[in-house]
């Protein structure tokens, strides 16, 4: 998705298509959620075949609508791809069940993600970024997108206790839940892949669970952790574990690359900023939460109203879909003063969104800054300057804004 807007467009809202590929691949949703905040924050839209859906674009909405799960529900589904169809893992899944159940599952999985827990990792993550930008060193031209699909499950990957063997599989199949209508991951139609990726993504999992069980094997990984941990003071059931390694696996896999591919991109086009953060480390903390509400990976995340709820300057229907528009609302200027700014100075940027907001807040955000953090620490340290080297491809998808191609070229940074 286009993360640097063009000029501000005279847009017609009725005629307006917020799930029309073509605006993520070609076009520019930050021109149109530009004016929706402005002139529509509660915004309604039928699809063809019928299926309807309202948005909200400011950020107060947004955190309202992730927050409050007594007027917005996550158990009929959390995931745009899926709007239409109730969710039937609801209660089950993490991600679509509400507290109470849902306090106690993620408290229990949680410990094992806070920023405390993963702090140990620090050193073993470090390893895996300077491996994964190996093919960078020798300043040929170097597919950052393309090679940024692998970064999570290089870090994430030994953490849950999969071995390096599946990894290209996995990010694979989780690409495909997420953009099942992009052409590098689509088998088939957009429904068969979403079928095809989520039935053998929860295979895996019970599988990996079935041999352990049967190895006797126990070690500190994080599947390890589901199947031993205790909710509410009894064990996950096995459709639990499937699910919820389904979800880490998922959440994991599908956000991280473009984030660090979007930020890249960032600090390409302004080089004065890539030369401040190399000058001044201290910046990269601040570099990573302004790359975070730029890019704003997962664009978005719905709901279901359970009654009729007035947000927006207008009233959400009981039991209609509302998708909060978290790379609109990371773009606020009620929040973020010259929000189309990339600024690594910025005051405040970690009040973004861009991990949700409210009881499902990213379980992952401790792992996933401490990744991002080392990664531009690599990356300043050895590199005295990346350049563009091809056209950047945008990904096919209205939930995840991201890249599927980023050729680059870096600059080894001489030491004397
Ligand atoms: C830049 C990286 C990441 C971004 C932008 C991101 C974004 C998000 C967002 C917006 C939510 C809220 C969903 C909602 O409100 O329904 C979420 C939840 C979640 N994320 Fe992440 N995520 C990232 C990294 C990770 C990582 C590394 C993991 C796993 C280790 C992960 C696992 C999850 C899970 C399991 C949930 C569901 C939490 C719940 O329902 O309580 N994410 N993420």
């Amino acid at each position: 998705m286009r993360l640097t807007p063009g000029p501000a467009q005279d847009i017609d809202l009725d005629s307006v298509d917020l799930f029309d590929l073509d605006l993520y691949t070609a076009g520019d949703p930050h021109t149109v959620w530009d004016v929706m905040r402005a002139k529509a924050p509660l915004h309604h839209q039928v699809l063809p075949d019928g299926r309807e859906f309202w948005s909200v674009t400011r950020y107060e909405d947004v955190c309202r609508v992730l927050g409050d799960h007594r007027e917005f529900t996550s158990e009929r589904g959390t995931v745009p791809t899926h709007l239409g169809t109730d969710d039937a893992a609801a209660g089950k899944l993490l991600t679509s069940t509400d507290p109470p159940r849902h306090t106690q599952v993620r408290r229990a999985i949680g410990a094992k993600l806070t920023a405390r827990a993963v702090a140990p990792w620090e050193d073993r993550i470090r390893r895996t970024v300077v491996r994964f930008l190996e093919p960078a060193f020798d300043g040929g031209v170097f597919d950052l997108a393309e090679r940024a699909l692998l970064l999570p499950a290089m870090v994430t990957g030994p953490l849950l206790g999969i071995p390096e063997r599946d990894w290209e599989e996995l990010v694979q199949l989780t690409a495909m839940v997420t953009a099942p209508s992009d052409p590098h991951f689509k088998q088939g139609g957009e429904a068969a892949t979403l079928a095809i990726a989520h039935h053998e993504l929860i295979t895996y999992v019970n599988e990996w669970v079935t041999r352990r069980r049967a190895s006797g094997g126990d070690d500190d990984s994080l599947l390890d952790h589901l199947m031993t941990l205790r909710a509410g003071d009894a064990p996950l059931t096995d459709e639990e574990i499937a699910l919820d390694g389904y979800s880490i696996l998922l959440g994991a896999n599908v956000t991280t690359p473009h984030t660090v591919s979007g930020t890249i991109q960032a600090l390409i086009e302004r080089p004065g900023q890539f030369a401040a953060a190399q000058a001044d480390p201290a910046l990269i903390p601040n570099l990573v939460e302004e790359g975070l509400r730029w890019t704003s990976a997962a664009c978005n995340f719905m709901r279901y109203a359970v009654g009729d709820t007035e947000i927006g300057g207008g009233t959400i229907p009981a039991r209609a879909a509302v998708v909060a528009w978290i790379g609109s609302a990371n773009r606020d200027e009620l929040q973020f003063p010259d929000p189309h700014t990339f600024d690594i100075t910025r005051g405040g940027a970690k009040r973004h969104v861009a991990f949700g907001f409210g009881p499902h807040f990213c379980i992952g955000g401790p792992l996933a800054r401490m990744t991002l953090r080392i990664f531009f620490e690599e990356v300043l340290q050895r590199f005295s300057a990346v350049e563009l080297a091809g056209e950047p491809e945008h990904l096919r998808s209205y939930f995840i804004a991201g890249m599927t191609h980023l050729p680059v070229v870096a600059r080894t940074r001489r030491t004397s």
